[in-house]
């Protein structure tokens, strides 16, 4: 992975640690800022968890550690005492069965980003069989990423048939899990329940894609029902691009026991002699501010230690999809180019279409694997539209889907052995009825995938942006590089073979932007981020649908990576006729781009997002920065929708209000603002103003106390020409200190 989440090189520490309680070496302290975890460590045993929560002083650090209250393990294994769930579960070379583990040392490490990694060393008692767990933090993060290693020392082969990356216990009280669920075209929608007896499983099992579904991340609301400001509450995000299990059992003790790892059905992992087997990290966050606190740590640490350039501003960009579909040709993108660059934008990404030689890609059902340009539609290749670009002021973009190919195209014709398939049977194929997955695991494969970039990169280094798709889950069990006993490795190894590729691609191209789109929101998770800038957060680009989605995934993720564009109406995907002002308010919300074909515009119109763009721009540093405020919930019907974003000096804010129905009269909530500060006087500017007249609010000075504990009245309608009125209505407002 890049630098930022490279695995840190693990040196030998003293025993005691910087962090531990004075008193007692085998209690391990693992601190950020503003939370704790304690575990005892304690030789010969197996490792306990002790506390997760606010950060402790040295006083309840020591009396804590010294406590002897109940203790559970931290990360329990399968064989000899649990009646329960376990993260880990093995089959020795002998056929036992089970594990017996004990600690045997405790280390700290420094990363070259500044992380600091504790390390907690335990072996089987018996077998030359370890497991190391391991606890990452920084500085400046309230997040705390954890995972385990599996080692085999011994000579034969150590079957893992259970590899959770983490365990955590939530002690019971009225706890309330929060979850996101959906589907294409309707990712990221919030769930709510209160955790009852049993077993809740949240998973995935598409192979190549993760979050249109169900999401591998959740919150636990301690203090009963889920509140944005209020309320103890922890957060868990499984780093993982493939198949996850999260299990939350709830049986007859006194917690929650919550597991989060790889989905190890039919993925038994055949562990050698002398190999290492690393679970990718659970990062855990824990905030007395609601889901709201729990969203802004994962934000921040997500900018500034998890996602690709999460520090940095985003283009404001035109992408051709819905504009022309497959209808690329040379003409067409000039005309597109010139136009985002009239209206102000930075970028233009021409999407599928664009490729083929012997088998031009006119649909979904050729061409995936022939990266060469179809000189017919685009005479002067991609040297041309880079010059186009240039010649507009623009950067200039490209959409691949390299981990693919189609039964019609030259690199199957070439290599069909290059496909998962298991053998003795035909392959299933998906999207266009001929699109199949190439086997990541095979490094052969990783390399043509490398080159796929590679070669663009080459030719054309003024690319400035890769949108990388992936339309297909792994259907045809079956690896033709695997050998026939570690068919079972398929799963994980395609993501450890995507991994070592973007690897490669990311040491060689560091500067690239690149968007990790998969029919839509299917790649929103943490663990593709190190990579990737952004997401597409779903195929349906519906302004109100988006409301929805774009809440649901800012539980975990940042604006800076969700990209959100203005389409057409009536919406493609929807039909839904939905007014530009309200389109282009909720794309603000997010990392703003349009995906429409400006063609069909009218003059007034681009001009309305010439002006929505440039008024972005002064916005977009607190939009993609700040600090996230969720208002009024979409999914509480109450009408309508609200959230706000804070520059963390608190020195600005801008203020989303979207509408939701269009009763007459509907008593619509006052919305009363966050994050801002009480005693400081903020002036508001209303942004993409339609009204005739300005609000009464504009221009005038607030306190944050005042906005915070009153908010601003929201009129029900906008003030426009009779002809010009809709069932519409949205707000942007921009706060800026005085
Ligand atoms: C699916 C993506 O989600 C769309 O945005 C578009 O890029 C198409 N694939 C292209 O085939």
């Amino acid at each position: 992975m890049t630098s930022k989440c490279s695995k840190t090189v693990l040196a030998v520490a003293a025993a005691a640690m910087a962090a531990m309680a004075p008193a007692q070496a085998e209690t391990v302290h693992v601190a950020t800022s503003g939370t704790s975890l304690v575990l005892d460590a304690t030789e010969g045993q197996p490792l306990k968890f002790v506390y997760y929560g606010d950060r402790l002083g040295a006083a309840d650090l020591a009396a804590v550690a010294g406590e002897g209250a109940w203790t559970t393990d931290a990360y329990p294994v399968y064989g000899m005492t649990a009646h329960r769930e376990t993260a880990m579960s093995v089959t020795h070379p002998d056929g036992n069965m089970t594990l017996d583990m004990g600690v045997t040392g405790v280390r700290e490490s420094v990363g070259e980003d500044g992380s600091r990694t504790v390390t907690v060393a335990m072996t089987d008692k018996h077998y030359p069989f370890d497991i190391e767990v391991n606890y990452r933090t920084y500085a400046d993060a309230d997040v705390i990423e954890t995972w385990a290693e599996a080692v085999n020392r011994g000579k034969g082969t150590v079957q893992l048939r259970e590899y959770a990356s983490a365990f955590l216990p939530i002690r019971r009280s009225d706890v309330h899990l929060t979850s996101l669920y959906g589907t294409w075209a309707n990712e990221g929608r919030v769930e709510e329940r209160p955790l009852q007896h049993g077993m809740t499983v949240i998973k995935n099992k598409d192979g190549a894609r993760n979050s249109h579904t169900a999401h591998a991340e959740v919150m636990f609301s301690l203090d009963g029902p889920a509140d944005e400001q209020h309320g103890r509450t922890i957060g868990a995000a499984l780093c993982y691009s493939g198949n996850y299990r999260l299990r939350i059992d709830t049986g007859d003790s006194d917690i929650h026991e919550f597991y989060a790892g790889i989905n190890e059905d039919n993925s038994t992992y055949n562990l050698k002699k002398g190999e290492r087997f690393a679970t990718p990290p659970l990062a855990l966050t824990y905030s007395s501010e609601g889901k709201g606190g729990v969203s802004r740590n994962f934000h921040s640490w997500g900018r500034n230690h998890r996602l690709a350039h999460g520090t940095e501003l985003r283009k404001i960009l035109l992408n051709s999809w819905e504009g022309v579909y497959f209808d690329i040709n040379e003409e067409g993108m000039a005309q597109m180019m010139a136009d985002i660059a009239g209206m102000g934008g930075e970028l233009f990404v021409m999407d599928d279409g664009w490729f083929g030689t012997k088998y031009p890609r006119n649909n979904d059902s050729t061409s995936l694997g022939d990266w060469t340009v179809d000189t017919r539609k685009l005479p002067s290749g991609i040297a041309g539209l880079c010059a186009t670009a240039k010649k507009n002021g623009i950067r200039f973009g490209i959409w691949i889907e390299p981990e693919m190919v189609n039964s019609q195209s030259e690199l199957y014709e070439a290599h069909p052995e290059y496909i998962i398939k298991p053998t003795n049977r035909e392959p299933v194929m998906g999207r266009g009825g001929t699109q199949m997955v190439l086997d990541m695991a095979n490094p052969k494969v990783q390399d043509l995938v490398f080159h796929v970039v590679d070669t663009l990169m080459t030719k054309y280094p003024e690319i400035d942006y890769i949108k990388w798709d992936s339309n297909a889950p792994v259907m045809n069990h079956g690896s033709q590089y695997l050998s026939a006993d570690n068919q079972s490795h398929l799963l994980v190894d395609y993501h450890r073979g995507f991994a070592k590729t973007l690897d490669r691609i990311r040491a060689k191209y560091p500067d690239v932007t690149i968007q990790a789109c998969a029919s839509g929101g299917g790649r929103a998770n943490w663990g593709v981020l190190p990579w990737f800038d952004e997401f597409w957060v779903s195929d349906n680009t519906d302004a109100v649908q988006r409301v929805y989605m774009q809440w649901g995934t800012s539980h975990f993720f940042p604006a800076v990576a969700m990209a959100s564009h203005i389409s057409a109406a009536p919406n493609h995907q929807t039909q839904r006729v939905i007014p530009l002002k309200f389109r282009t308010d909720v794309a603000m919300s997010g990392r703003l781009g349009m995906e429409i074909q400006p063609k069909n515009m009218t003059d007034e119109e681009k001009e309305q997002c010439r002006k929505a763009i440039a008024e972005y721009k002064t916005v977009r540093p607190v939009v993609q920065q700040g600090d996230l405020y969720r208002l009024l919930s979409p999914y509480d019907g109450k009408g309508a929708a609200s959230l706000m974003y804070v520059a963390p000096d608190k020195s600005e804010a801008v203020f989303f209000w979207w509408r939701l129905d269009n009763d007459v009269n509907p008593q619509l909530p006052r919305v009363t603002m966050a994050g801002l500060d009480p005693e400081a006087s903020y002036t508001v500017q209303e942004l993409n103003r339609i009204d005739v007249k300005p609000l009464p609010v504009e221009g005038k000075s607030y306190t944050g106390r005042y906005l915070m504990s009153n908010g601003l009245e929201m009129p029900e309608q906008h003030d426009v020409e009779w002809h010009k009125k809709n069932d519409y209505s949205s707000r942007v407002l921009r706060l800026v200190k005085k």
